[in-house]
């Protein structure tokens, strides 16, 4: 039988019959679309050595964001959104060329940038 003080239950969890604690979510979430993310994605954030940036593509973990992080072949960085827009394979296995990252399934080039260069046919 749980002890009632003062209108509370004190088996809550809390200490001293403090209040829960909870979570502000207009602070701590930081995925597009949300106050915080978009105040973030406003300054600019380390994510990488420039050694990791490499022509072998790169997940990275950003703001709770999945992208893929190359070079390009001209030295160029890139950091994309993982999926290729025609399909929605992934460009983690992408080919890196001169001009940026080609998508293994269908040949859609991608600038470093994120243009599209080249879609074959
Ligand atoms: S899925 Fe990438 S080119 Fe078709």
């Amino acid at each position: 039988m749980a002890d009632i003080r003062v209108g509370r239950k004190i088996d809550e969890g809390t200490g001293y019959g403090r209040p829960p604690q909870h979570v502000d979510d207009e602070l701590v979430r930081v995925g597009p679309g949300t106050p915080c993310g978009e105040l973030m994605r406003r300054y600019w954030h380390p994510i990488a050595l420039t050694s990791e940036a490499t022509t072998r593509p790169k997940k990275i973990r950003l703001l709770g964001e999945d992208l893929i992080l190359f070079r390009d072949r001209k030295g160029r960085p890139g950091l994309l959104y993982p999926r290729c827009m025609h399909r929605g394979t992934t460009l983690f296995y992408g080919k890196v060329e001169d001009e940026g990252i080609l998508c293994c399934y269908h040949g859609v080039l991608f600038a470093a940038d994120g243009t599209c260069l080249d879609q074959p046919c």
